[in-house]
């Protein structure tokens, strides 16, 4: 990586997050580009917080000197394609996005856009859940048992919440109060199973994927939210 700019958090505005300081820059720089960052605390939480603005266009190193932390960090240009985990990460988010603006809307009364985009976020939840039981599960059944097996009840619970949703508001243009209850309990559900899922299985698929068929990522970008591709 050739550098580069140096971003001293030291030097946000009073009362700014480092995070907010760090976003107020970085969202200024292109693809492509790579900028360091001084950071005086350890940098986990806010490069998960800028990684997950920038949508896992991120990739950085980080080494200390025991007074702060030095980040030097590259945003991905347009040919450097996300990897295997970053995809599905981006994927989790995209669809962490679509409920809370179905749940906004629904809370709202707002009931025709609230079932519009719960049907963005059915096909987008169908779809990473078949890629992820098909494709990807197979990938490391051996190495993986017990959070595969644990992968695949959640994905059964989470289908069958999906149906329940589907059946609350089978006439958009009426109200239905039992949306916001539904989406809040799906919420509940697909933040630990995303949360269990990059902990104990994104790791494991990323590595067998590189020793797969070349094809698998691009079939997984290609049946992903149009967002993700
Ligand atoms: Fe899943
Ligand atoms: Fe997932």
């Amino acid at each position: 990586m050739p550098c580069c700019y140096v971003l001293d958090l030291r030097l946000a505005p009073r009362g700014m997050p480092p995070a907010t300081y760090a976003y107020s820059i970085l969202r200024e720089l292109g693809p492509g580009e790579t900028v360091r960052i001084w950071s005086p605390e350890e940098p986990a939480l806010l490069m998960a917080q800028l990684q997950n603005h920038l949508r896992h266009t991120l990739i950085w190193r980080t080494v200390t000197d025991g007074q702060g932390y030095l980040i030097t960090l590259h945003i991905r240009g347009p040919g450097e394609l996300l990897p295997l985990a970053d995809t599905l990460r981006r994927d989790h988010d995209d669809m962490d996005a679509r409920l809370v603006r179905s749940l906004a809307l629904a809370d709202a009364g707002r009931w025709i856009e609230a079932v519009t985009e719960v049907d963005g976020l059915d096909r987008a939840l169908r779809a990473h859940i078949l890629i992820e039981n098909e494709l990807l599960a197979p990938l490391a059944a051996d190495d993986a048992r017990e959070p595969t097996a644990l992968m695949r009840r959640e994905h059964d619970d989470i289908l069958v919440q999906l149906d329940a949703i589907r059946e609350v508001c089978l006439t958009p243009d009426a109200p239905c109060g039992d949306l916001s209850t539904w989406l809040g309990l799906l919420a509940a559900s697909l933040n630990k199973h995303e949360f269990r899922e990059e902990a104990s299985l994104f790791g494991a698929w990323e590595r067998a994927a590189g020793g797969a068929d070349p094809g698998l990522l691009d079939t997984v970008r290609r049946r992903l939210s149009p967002a993700v591709s």
